[in-house]
């Protein structure tokens, strides 16, 4: 049984995590997509309204589910058995710091990462960026799962834009 994971904070969830996800998910047997439980940052959403979001963004992927976890992402690998992280690359500035984590990673746990390039439609996309336009109103629609779009209008309804 070859198994994988996908980690992130997924706050929200983007098309850009959908499209990592289901290409990890066609090379592995078992993916978990764990969601970064970070005590000293809040976020936008709860890591369990994430986690709701992500599995209504993977309900198509039967050999996918969704998890959380706090603390060391080796040691959640070594609990369970996981030996692969998967992770995204956007941009060179991605892997900077996702090659150090990667080379980290094997040292501490002999755990391997594989890196999947970003498809170039959705290669600009991440949280943070799509929070801020939601915030200000602009139209998030094509770059999230309707879902999340759904909950963000609602944020920026309540915040009063
Ligand atoms: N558009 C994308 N294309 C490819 N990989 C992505 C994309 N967005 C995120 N990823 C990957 O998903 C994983 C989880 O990332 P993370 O939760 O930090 O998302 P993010 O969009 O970068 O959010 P934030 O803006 O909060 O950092 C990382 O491996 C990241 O490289
Ligand atoms: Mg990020």
């Amino acid at each position: 049984m070859r198994r994988a994971v996908c980690p992130g904070s997924f706050d929200p969830v983007t098309n850009g995590h959908v499209d990592v996800i289901t290409r990890a998910a066609a090379l592995y047997d078992e993916l978990v997509v764990a969601v970064l439980v970070n005590p000293g940052k809040a976020g936008l959403f709860p890591v369990e309204e994430r986690m709701e979001l992500l599995r209504e963004a993977v309900t198509e992927l039967p050999n996918v589910t969704v998890d959380s976890f706090s603390g060391l992402l080796v040691d959640y690998c070594r609990d369970r058995d996981i030996p692969v992280i998967v992770k995204g690359l956007r941009a060179v500035s991605d892997f900077e710091y996702e090659l150090q984590m990667a080379q980290m990673n094997r040292e501490l746990a002999g755990i391997e990462t594989l890196f999947v390039p970003t498809a170039p439609q959705v290669g600009h996309l991440s949280s943070s960026l799509v929070k801020q336009i939601a915030t200000f109103g602009g139209d998030v629609s094509r770059l999230v799962p309707k879902a999340v779009h759904d909950r963000l209008a609602e944020h920026a309804r309540r915040s009063g834009r």
